[in-house]
């Protein structure tokens, strides 16, 4: 189990420019490097409306653009609020980018009540993610928030 107090105050002094594209490639970096057992990592972004396009990520090349009606991660952005799933091949309509990712969370991103965009993580090790990683990466998405000023992308 990680230590995500520890991770939130690693991110918050990441953080250091309030610069949007900045602040999404280095947490998903971070992510990647200190979160055991991901093989993506990335953000999505409501660049069109009704519409998440791929941002900054880590690992394979992924499935762009992707509808607020299908997926895992449309349905986060549908429901604005985070989707934690064991298995993916028992989600109707998952998007698979790569075949290798089992479990999967998915937190939206808020800001002046529009979507801005979600973070993305998935594991290729089923029940990857508990109740507790949930909360953690919730954590960090509140801290990515709090220092990146959104309305500049
Ligand atoms: N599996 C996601 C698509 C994005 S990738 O996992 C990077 C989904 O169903 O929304």
């Amino acid at each position: 189990m990680s230590d995500y107090a520890l991770l939130e105050r690693q991110l918050a002094a990441l953080l250091d420019e309030r610069d949007p594209l900045t602040n999404c490639a280095q947490t998903c970096a971070f992510l990647m490097q200190e979160v055991p057992d991901l093989n993506w990592a990335g953000f999505y972004l409501q660049r069109r409306p009704q519409t998440l396009v791929l941002g900054p990520f880590q690992g394979k090349p992924a499935c762009t653009p992707i509808p607020f009606s299908q997926g895992v991660c449309g349905a986060a952005a549908r429901s604005r609020a985070t989707q934690r799933i064991d298995d993916v091949h028992a989600v109707a309509d998952h998007i698979a980018c790569d075949s290798t990712s089992r479990a999967e969370l998915v937190v939206p991103i808020l800001h002046d009540g529009e979507v801005w965009g979600v973070l993305d993580l998935d594991s290729p090790r089923q029940g990857r993610f508990t109740p507790q990683d949930q909360a953690g990466i919730e954590a960090l998405v509140a801290i990515f928030q709090a220092q990146t000023d959104l309305e500049r992308l």
